[in-house]
């Protein structure tokens, strides 16, 4: 664990544990939190039964996420009885969402915090310390940006550094502009601040995070000021950002891209339909053949970009002609990879109100074509790469081999190969031999042998 806010002279108050659920900005917030609790006193532990304090950082893009949490609650409750003392809290967007009702369910649970209330984490667990009751704050804040706090990041090579917080981009089918509140992008000096300490802790690769990340913006300037501000941090080896929205891809953006060789070549541009009809239903903001366009300019600008996205499939009224043309669309742009979903009605969205809900029958059937298809073009995608040389970074110990490497191309696809003298963290080039499900395998290619094949 990376973390400058240990401070051996606080005496120990507890040890804490979280369960993350849900996206990448979840994972950083879960991180952000580990790091306050630690600067006042608390230690991280990963075993429950040494817990204190539990929290679980929470999800509510789809129900089943909510499920899954209220499983996991109800599973673990039975350590209070144990230990009546420990503090069970409940964080994130499923938090912001239920508020109190959730303590009509889940009486046990002693803290309710929303994603802008985390600064407030150890007063409120002092408040719960000295009287028994329930702390809720779901107040959500214009501002809050979470600036000047220094996460306890997890080991590995990828530093999540988030950017921005909140969407207005209100797409009919999503919670997350109720649950995380208004946009609002971080000062420029204090990410890259933050860039700077995660290499110096060791991280090779920086993931830039924010529901919107591309329509950050700040007096000094939008979002590719800031990615080139990024790419030129000494020490930074790989960049990649997350989660872009179509609407705010621009020329300057993609040419920052193809100038710096840090920056990964790949996007990953949501789709979510290929129907025109469902994306201005949805208010994606976009038309099918725009979105086409952006992929053309896209790789104009990035001959061997990566593009990958995400499709809901049964949104309220969509007929079978228009699922059809997601299938078409997915068709024409072969996307390296995709994460597809079911529509799931999230109470106070827009979408959720249609009356012409679609049948859960149909949309299992509509998903696993969908899958199956995309299964296809990520196979298709990787075997395009049989016969070449690509950069991967060495990440971790293949789990089917410890004389083998587990890797990532640019584009975030895994990449096994025999270990040489190599590094965790190294970028190496890996002539690609084999694809097979969603990796590819193949071997290094020593620099004389580089030298060799140009000659
Ligand atoms: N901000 C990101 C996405 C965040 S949610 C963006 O705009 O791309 C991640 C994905 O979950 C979305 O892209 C969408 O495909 C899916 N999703 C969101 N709400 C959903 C819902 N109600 N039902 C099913 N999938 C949903
Ligand atoms: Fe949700 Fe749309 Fe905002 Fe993405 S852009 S978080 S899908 S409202
Ligand atoms: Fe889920 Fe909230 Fe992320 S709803 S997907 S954890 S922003």
């Amino acid at each position: 664990m990376y973390n400058s806010n240990n401070n051996n002279n606080l005496q120990e108050k507890g040890k804490f544990l979280i369960e993350t659920f849900g996206c990448q900005m979840n994972v950083a917030d879960s991180e952000l939190v580990a790091g306050m609790l630690q600067k006042c006193g608390y230690s991280e532990t990963r075993d429950l039964n040494q817990a204190d304090i539990i929290f679980m950082n929470t999800c509510a893009i789809r129900e089943k996420a909510e499920e899954t949490v209220h499983h996991r609650l109800d599973s673990i409750q039975h350590l209070k009885k144990r230990k009546p003392e420990m503090i069970f809290g409940v964080l994130g967007c499923m938090a912001q969402n239920l508020k109190d009702d959730l303590l009509e369910s889940k009486p046990y649970v002693d803290i309710i915090l929303g994603p802008d209330s985390y600064r407030r984490i150890p007063e409120i667990i002092n408040n719960r310390k000295k009287q028994n009751g329930h702390e809720v704050d779901t107040r959500l804040s214009k501002y809050e940006v979470y600036d000047n706090l220094m996460p306890s990041r997890q080991d590995g090579v990828n530093a999540f550094v988030s950017i921005s917080r909140g969407c207005d981009k209100f797409c009919t089918f999503c919670i997350v502009p109720f649950t995380r509140g208004r946009e609002r992008s971080r000062s420029n000096e204090s990410i890259i601040r933050e860039v700077q300490d995660a290499v110096k802790n060791g991280f090779a690769e920086i993931t830039l995070l924010g529901q919107n990340v591309n329509s950050y913006r700040t007096e000094e300037g939008k979002f590719p000021h800031l990615l080139e501000g990024v790419a030129m941090v000494p020490g930074v080896k790989r960049i990649r950002y997350m989660s872009p929205h179509p609407q705010d891809m621009d020329d300057h953006l993609l040419q920052v891209m193809s100038e710096h060789k840090n920056i990964c070549n790949h996007v990953h541009l949501p789709l979510q339909a290929g129907s025109d009809r469902i994306l201005k239903r949805m208010n994606r903001t976009y038309t099918k053949t725009e979105f086409l366009n952006l992929v053309d300019t896209i790789r104009d600008y990035i001959p061997n970009c990566s593009i990958s996205t995400d499709i809901i499939v049964g949104f309220p009224g969509e007929t079978n002609v228009e699922y059809e043309e997601t299938l078409e669309v997915m068709n024409k742009v072969i996307f390296d990879r995709a994460f597809m979903f079911k529509y799931s009605p999230r109470p106070g969205t827009k979408a959720a109100e249609y009356s012409d809900q679609i049948d859960e029958v149909i949309k299992q059937k509509r998903l696993t074509r969908l899958i199956d298809l995309q299964q296809t073009h990520t196979l298709k995608a990787n075997q395009r790469h049989i016969g070449k040389v690509l950069k991967v970074m060495v990440e971790k110990e293949s789990k089917k081999s410890p004389q083998q490497w587990s890797g990532r191309t640019e584009g975030n696809m895994g990449v096994i190969f025999d270990k040489n003298d190599e590094q965790i963290k190294d970028i190496v080039d890996i002539l690609i031999q084999d694809a097979q499900g969603v990796s590819m395998f193949g071997n290094r290619v020593l620099e004389k042998e580089m030298i060799h094949e140009v000659n």
